[in-house]
């Protein structure tokens, strides 16, 4: 093949690719990016959440052995799914899942802040961290929402999964509940990362 010959080929190639992916740029790729960009900065601060809400807790929460990963509360959405499962929902689906989670993590960071409030009333460190926290949800559902309008699919109204009655617990409960919504939005984050890395490899910005 002459020199001319393989630049030319080049020259159609890149043509090529321009054609294949003609939404570049397109206000869902953008959104997309957008997306990825805020899941990692919550990602990074998700463990900062979770060792500060452990440290005024007391003990055990506080004792550098304490693990309880395995812990579950009613209502909050766990992030576990098995991998061919993930690797393989749509796109639509995909986001969906991480609305549905954090529609019900937004509720849950209320009532956990709430009971901060109670119990550590004077820890202002990990009151503001619950509260930013949960604005920054709020913004993520805003992006998501976003998101699943532009694929054809804006979100349905969720199920509520607290309900008032279930606020009710004594202090090690709390307790709990708090350690448990840290935890599993740490899990939870750390999927919605890999999600939209996915996501933005389909859709680049
Ligand atoms: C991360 O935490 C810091 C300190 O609490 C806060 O100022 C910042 O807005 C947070 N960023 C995100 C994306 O949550
Ligand atoms: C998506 O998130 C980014 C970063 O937080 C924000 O600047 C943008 O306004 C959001 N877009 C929507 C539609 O919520």
């Amino acid at each position: 093949m002459t020199l001319s010959l393989a630049r030319s080929l080049l020259v159609i190639c890149a043509g090529l690719v321009h054609i294949v992916s003609p939404d570049r740029d397109s206000p869902l790729n953008t959104l997309i990016g957008q997306t990825f960009n805020l899941a990692r900065l919550m990602k990074a601060n998700s463990t900062v959440l979770l060792n500060t809400y452990l440290s005024h807790q007391g003990s055990p929460f506080s004792d550098s052995s304490f693990d309880a990963r395995r812990l579950r509360y009613e209502g909050v959405p766990t992030a576990a799914i098995p991998f061919l499962e993930w690797r393989t929902l749509s796109h639509v689906k995909r986001v969906e899942k991480n609305y549905e989670a954090y529609t019900a993590f937004a509720e849950f960071l209320q009532l956990v802040r709430d009971d901060q409030f109670e119990l550590n009333p004077t820890k202002v460190e990990l009151l503001d961290m619950l509260k930013v926290t949960r604005l920054r949800i709020q913004g993520l559902l805003s992006n998501l929402t976003a998101i699943m309008s532009a694929l054809g699919a804006p979100p349905a109204a969720v199920t509520d999964p607290l309900m008032l009655e279930s606020v009710e617990a004594d202090t090690f409960e709390k307790k709990v509940r708090g350690y448990v919504v840290c935890h599993t939005y740490k899990e939870w984050i750390d999927r919605t990362v890999k999600d939209f890395s996915l996501l933005a490899e389909k859709f680049p910005a």
